[in-house]
């Protein structure tokens, strides 16, 4: 049933590009301009009401909902909060009548979620749902819900579930923006274009495996990791860190990179592995000099960047290389390798890879 791959975390990763497609389909037009909802059902009016955005998850979901916090401001203008679940059940956040709940969980039973799905709708409020799971508790109590086509997930770490829950979230916010009209028309037709281009570009990051596995093979043998980056970068730094903890139990810490030098870079000595995303082309010069800083303490890096990057290249390590998307979608790119370090580190050492120790699938207790 692992259709031949040795485990299904490998197998999922390497579905990823044919559930991009999946979740897709269906919400373009047929002439690539704009994306489609029709699953929310919603009014010009109800659209323009929505003046704060919370966004409710746990773990990867949540590291998810980051990237989509950045999307929906940046198209919608719609300010926009992400906490944990675990938290944001507990305290009383402040909201007005039309703060719009969207809560995000591959699984939809995953019980902070649900209870913060819960209280959400008992206060009054509209909750949407991204959500891997058809018929889950948090599709069938949220007032609408937005599923990702990711397929099942079985290996406890989540891959394809996160890159699904992106797509949704740009879909998402491209709908806002579009709905609202605070993105030009030819704008929102160059990011729905692009959109569709990220399956075909995810092949080619897949084809850099056996690379990937060279390179996770030293960095199994090291005891820590920290992945750096800025702006969105640094969003996928989190889920990627979380992925190498979670299955190769090795210690990872994710930064902001310009927050180093606030304490952490003490802990930044020889060989000690850094892995550094560098897609963002505003912060390019910013998270240069910052590689520069670790490499200065002669830190191993490996560089994660556009193909053709040659300037990173030049300054790290290791480097590997993405087909070059738009900023905004570079998650989408950035996280295949990650994933891929992860799976290969953690068969390095020898740990059972779907199945992490103390960890499960759903987290349906508290
Ligand atoms: C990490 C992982 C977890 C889940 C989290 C939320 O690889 O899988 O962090 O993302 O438990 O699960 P869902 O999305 O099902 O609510």
């Amino acid at each position: 049933e692992k259709g031949g791959y040795d485990h299904y975390m490998v197998k999922e990763i390497y579905e990823q590009p044919k559930a991009v497609r999946d979740t897709l389909s269906g919400r373009v037009t047929e002439d690539s301009s704009r994306v489609v909802l029709s699953e929310l059902g919603w009014t010009e009016k109800e659209i323009k009401q929505i003046d704060r955005i919370h966004i409710v998850a746990c773990g990867t979901s949540y590291h998810a909902g980051l990237v989509g916090k950045a999307a929906i401001e940046k198209l919608a203008h719609i300010p926009v909060d992400v906490e944990v679940a675990s938290e944001y059940r507990y305290r009383d956040p402040i909201m007005t009548k039309h703060t719009l709940i969207l809560v995000i969980s591959q699984s939809g039973e995953t019980a902070d979620t649900l209870a913060a799905l819960r209280k959400a709708k008992e206060n009054g409020h509209r909750v949407v749902a991204i959500t891997n799971v058809v018929g889950s508790s948090v599709a069938r109590e949220a007032d609408h819900a937005i599923f990702t086509w990711a397929g099942p997930e079985i290996s406890v770490a989540s891959t394809k579930a996160y890159t699904t829950q992106l797509i949704a979230l740009y879909v998402f916010a491209i709908y806002l923006g579009q709905s609202l009209q605070t993105v030009d028309s030819d704008v929102s037709a160059e990011l729905v274009r692009e959109l569709q281009t990220l399956p075909r570009k995810l092949d080619a990051v897949l084809e850099t495996a056996p690379q990937i596995e060279e390179i996770a093979q030293v960095f199994a043998t090291w005891d820590d990791a920290f992945f750096l980056g800025r702006g969105i970068d640094y969003f996928v730094a989190l889920e990627g860190a979380l992925k190498y903890k979670e299955i190769s139990y090795i210690h990872a810490e994710a930064y902001p990179a310009g927050e180093l030098k606030h304490g952490t870079l003490a802990l930044i000595v020889e060989n000690v592995p850094v892995i550094a995303l560098v897609t963002q082309d505003v912060l390019y010069e910013k998270s240069l000099s910052n590689i520069k800083e670790v490499k200065a303490r002669d830190a191993y890096v490996l560089g994660i960047a556009w193909a053709g990057d040659e300037e990173i290249g030049k300054s790290v390590d290791r480097v590997l290389y993405v087909p070059r998307t738009l900023p905004f979608f570079a998650p989408v790119m950035l996280i295949a390798p990650l994933q891929l370090l992860a799976y290969y580190a953690s068969v390095a050492r020898g740990n059972d890879v779907d199945k992490p120790r103390n960890l499960a699938k759903s987290v349906t207790v508290e």
